[in-house]
């Protein structure tokens, strides 16, 4: 049972950010920037200069945990009325620039349950500033808390500079920015990060504005999951196996996942831009408990995703994994429907039986790439695939591009992912909007979306402090 530690002395319902929280920035679009010099300098030699947008205070919460386990059963949700900002000690880091994110949306990802239970290794490479006024400790213990969530966006309301340099202006406040390192805690309502750990989001105005016009904010939830979801889908796509002009077909597995649903879409877009041709997709996904009826719904939800480019066309076709399995001949009419060219890339996200038979259906010299194995099973190899097929299996993390990445390639990806959106090329996976105080409901929410037709991916809103 999930803990609530609340520290709301004084504090009103939806005190989060007055006049300021995410519904309220297109009112703060005018941004105004005040510059004032930090009343000590942060170090014997540099002045601080500290930029900030809209002084009003905010209070701060966040969702966190102290010992590994189930995330039902350790995470805690914080909340204090104080705001988390830097006192000059914090200041003191190896970074020139630091600056505070407003996070807007965070999404629940595989990665970070396996991360609390202590199944996921941290990429997390450099400490980041902890300001002493949010730190989550009770006097006399010696805790070390942890914040979940390791993905999102937000936009940076407030700068410590050390340095002025023309590097800082990508940074200013009212910036867009996505995380450009995994691991950061993205589930609380602000942080204070270095600017080497953020990727600004070029057209992230364009994109808030577009995403939040809808009646609700499910558009500008979605948005979160788009740079690790389509990050890792491109890179997949584009990383590990040239594919030949015709026919270009690609398989996978978990083609209802957030990351299979973008694989589908960007498939298209990665593979058309020198040549025209057509892409095929073919997603396999669970039947499951589905009745025909719900995965007829979901084999629409998949097929009517955008797919088509100004330079060649992108279809997606959804087979029952459970069809493939169990029926011979389904699988050998799959294969005649190849011709002479199989597909060469296979996409896995399952292991188990549901990788082998991407194995079955991949081309000798093909690719299968594994990004996750949510059945929880190996990955068999036959050993006469690896000899007479000559396949080569391969692994994906974006946690580990992203740490090896120069900063000018995640900007790129980044720009193609927001590009994608706002040139309506993909659309982002359904998403059910939690507050982060709504932990409990949000997570027994996911538990269940195996047995539902489609799918959505929970996505915290990382401002809401009530229930809608
Ligand atoms: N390597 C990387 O850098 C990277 C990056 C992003 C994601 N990932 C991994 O990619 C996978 C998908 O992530 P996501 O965020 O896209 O997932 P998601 O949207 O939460 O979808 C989960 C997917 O896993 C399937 N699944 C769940 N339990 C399963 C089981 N026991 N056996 C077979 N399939 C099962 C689901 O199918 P049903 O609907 O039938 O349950 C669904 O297709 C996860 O393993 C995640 O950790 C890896």
């Amino acid at each position: 049972m999930i803990s609530t530690r609340l520290f709301l002395r004084n504090m009103r319902p939806g005190w989060a950010c007055p006049g300021h929280s995410v519904f309220h920035q297109q009112a703060c679009s005018t941004i105004t920037t005040t510059t004032v010099s930090s009343p000590r300098p942060a170090t014997a030699t540099a002045t601080c200069i500290h930029t900030s947008i809209c002084s009003s205070r905010r209070s701060y919460h966040e969702l966190s945990y102290r010992e590994r386990g189930e995330p039902l059963q350790v995470l805690e949700y914080f909340a204090s009325k104080e705001d988390d900002n830097l006192e000059e000690d914090d200041t003191n880091t190896e970074d020139d620039h630091l600056v505070k994110v407003e996070m807007l949306h965070a999404p629940w990802n595989p990665a970070d349950m396996n991360t609390i239970q202590g199944k996921y290794p941290s990429p997390l490479q450099h400490p980041i500033p902890q300001p002493s006024s949010c730190r989550v400790s009770s006097p006399g213990q010696e805790e070390d808390w942890r914040v979940a969530g390791s993905e999102g966006w937000g936009r940076i309301v407030e700068t410590k500079t050390k340095k002025k340099d023309n590097s800082v202006d990508l940074y200013s406040p009212g910036t867009y920015v996505t995380m450009g390192q995994s691991g950061l805690g993205t589930f609380r309502s602000s942080l204070w990060l270095p600017t080497r750990a953020l990727i600004p989001i070029t057209r992230g105005h364009e994109l808030f504005v577009s995403s939040s016009s809808s009646s609700s904010n499910d558009k500008a939830a979605a948005i979160a999951s788009l740079f690790q979801l389509g990050g890792t889908a491109w890179r997949m796509l584009s990383d590990f196996q040239d594919l030949p002009d015709h026919p270009c077909i690609i398989l996978q597995n978990a083609g209802n996942s957030g990351v299979g649903r973008m694989v589908s879409q960007l498939a298209g877009l990665v593979h058309n831009y020198t040549n025209q041709r057509n892409v095929r997709v073919i997603s396999l996904v669970r039947r499951g408990t589905k009745s025909e009826q719900e995965f007829a719904e979901l084999k629409q939800s998949l097929t009517q995703q955008p797919s088509a480019t100004s330079t060649g066309s992108c279809t997606t076709e959804v087979i029952a994994e459970e069809d493939l399995l169990n029926d011979k001949e389904a699988l050998k009419a799959l294969q005649a429907s190849f011709g002479t060219t199989p597909p060469r890339l296979a996409i896995n996200a399952v292991g188990g039986s549901s990788a082998s038979l991407l194995l079955k259906l991949l081309a000798p010299g093909g690719t299968m790439v594994t990004y996750g194995g949510m059945s929880m099973q190996p990955v068999t190899v036959a050993t006469p695939q690896l000899i007479f097929k000559d396949i080569s299996i391969r692994g994906y993390w974006h946690s580990r591009w992203m740490a090896k990445a120069f900063v000018r390639q995640k900007q790129q990806l980044v720009n193609e992912l927001v590009n994608a959106v706002l040139d309506h090329q993909i659309v982002l996976p359904p998403v059910q909007v939690f507050a982060l105080s709504q932990v409990q409901e949000a997570l027994e929410f996911e538990a269940q979306q195996s047995t539902e037709a489609v799918r959505r991916k929970v996505v915290f809103d990382c401002q809401r402090t009530q229930n809608p």
